[in-house]
């Protein structure tokens, strides 16, 4: 079957990649200055924390990539994965010091993935780099200006059982994605938050709701 056409039966794996321009790389994190100093860490934060957390749980199925892509050196990515995470918890202050114990250590090369801290890894590229790792995922480039990611006339519920499969999201911070991967895909005409598409990302696959992919 059609990856696309069996979407209805169910994800297995949600993944989303968030590329922060200013993102700081390497250094002290400022704790004090995450939107500031820190390039608008607080915004891949906030991603991070809506792409992973549920009320009181956290999310097994999930992974997030943060390409902190502001300097100084060169870019590098922060992978978070659902399943493995430990002491991650509801607080921006704690993720952020999540992050700012990887990027105190010196940047990993392209191709090699650390782990600093549970389910959490520290590596070098680019979203090129994720986009290759996750070529087993059907990708969607969330545009606001695109087609609806939902299919017209879609009911709820459509949740299905299917496993092994696998969407990832492409996002950006608060300026425009530089890349034409992935399918274009829209969640409404008004652009919105990333953090906020990200919630609305896991309610249509929550609900089943029919994707128009
Ligand atoms: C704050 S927005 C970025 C706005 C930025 N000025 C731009 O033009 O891309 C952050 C990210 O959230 C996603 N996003 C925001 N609103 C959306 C919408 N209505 N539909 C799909 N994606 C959206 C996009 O991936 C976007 O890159």
């Amino acid at each position: 079957m059609h990856f696309a056409q069996s979407l209805s039966e169910g994800i297995d794996l949600r993944r989303f990649a968030v590329v922060g321009h200013r993102a700081m790389s390497k250094g002290k994190l400022p704790l004090n200055d995450l939107a500031g100093g820190a390039g608008r860490m607080d915004v891949l934060i906030r991603a991070v924390m809506s792409a992973l957390l549920t009320s009181h749980g956290l999310r097994q199925d999930v992974e997030v990539v943060l390409h902190l892509q502001g300097g100084p050196g060169p870019h590098r990515r922060l992978k978070f994965i659902g399943s493995e995470l430990r002491g991650f918890h509801a607080e921006e202050r704690s993720v952020s010091g999540l992050i700012a114990k990887a990027i105190r250590e010196p940047s990993p090369p392209i191709g090699q993935w650390i782990e600093r801290t549970p389910g959490v890894y520290d590596g070098g590229g680019t979203l090129s780099e994720t986009i290759l790792e996750w070529k087993d995922s059907l990708l969607v480039r969330l545009d606001a200006d695109a087609e609806r990611l939902w299919s017209d006339g879609a009911t709820l519920p459509n949740r299905g059982t299917a496993a092994d499969q696998k969407i990832a999201f492409l996002l950006s911070d608060d300026q425009p994605l530089k890349s034409d991967e992935g399918i274009p895909r829209s969640l409404g005409s008004t652009w919105l938050q990333g953090h906020h598409a990200i919630a609305i990302c896991h309610f249509l696959l929550d609900e089943g709701v029919q994707l128009n992919l």
